[in-house]
C-alpha cells in the first residue's frame, strides 16, 4: 500500500512538473537577445543606452523597476511623457507586435543585460496576465 502511494505521488509530481515547467532562463535570454537585436536595438541601441532626449535608455533604467509597467509598455506601446533616470521623454513607442512568449524573453533579456539584474523570471503567463 505504501509503495503504491509513493508511485502515485511520484507520477503526480512528474505530471505537474511537465505541465507547469517554465522555459529555463538561459534559453529565454538567448531568444530574448535575438528579439532585442531585431526589434529594439535600432532605437534603444545594442548597448541599451538609447539616445538621450529621444530614445530612453534600458541599461540601468529606473523605469524597469516597475515590471508591470515595463511589460505593459512593450505589449501595448507607450505614449506621452515619462521620466527615465531623471530625464523626460515625451514621445511614442508603438507595440512591436510580439507574442507573449517573445515579450517574456525580451523582458528577461533587458532585465539581465548591461549591468541590470533581476531575480524574477518573467514567464509567458505573467505577460498574458498584464493588462493595459
Ligand atoms: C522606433 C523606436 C523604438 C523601438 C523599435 C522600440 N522602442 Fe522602446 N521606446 C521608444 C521610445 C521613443 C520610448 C519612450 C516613449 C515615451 O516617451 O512615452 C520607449 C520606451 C521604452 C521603455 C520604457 C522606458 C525605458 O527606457 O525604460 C521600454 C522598457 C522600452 N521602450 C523597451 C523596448 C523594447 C523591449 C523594444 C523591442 C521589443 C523597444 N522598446 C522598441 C522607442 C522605441
Amino acid at each position: 500500500m505504501k509503495s503504491f502511494l509513493m508511485i502515485y505521488l511520484v507520477l503526480c509530481l512528474n505530471i505537474s512538473y511537465n505541465l507547469f515547467s517554465k522555459k529555463p532562463i538561459q534559453e529565454s535570454l538567448i531568444d530574448g537577445q535575438e528579439i532585442y537585436n531585431d526589434f529594439c536595438a535600432q532605437c534603444h541601441l545594442e548597448d541599451g543606452k538609447g539616445v538621450e532626449g529621444i530614445y530612453p535608455p534600458l541599461a540601468k533604467s529606473d523605469f524597469l523597476n516597475d515590471i508591470n509597467q515595463t511589460i505593459s509598455s512593450i505589449k501595448y506601446g507607450l505614449k506621452g511623457p515619462i521620466i527615465v533616470n531623471g530625464k523626460e521623454y515625451n514621445s511614442i513607442m508603438v507595440s512591436q507586435g510580439l507574442d507573449d512568449e517573445e515579450i517574456s524573453d525580451v523582458v528577461n533579456y533587458i532585465l539581465n543585460s548591461w549591468g541590470n539584474s533581476s531575480k524574477e523570471l518573467i514567464t509567458e503567463e505573467i505577460v498574458t496576465s498584464v493588462k493595459k
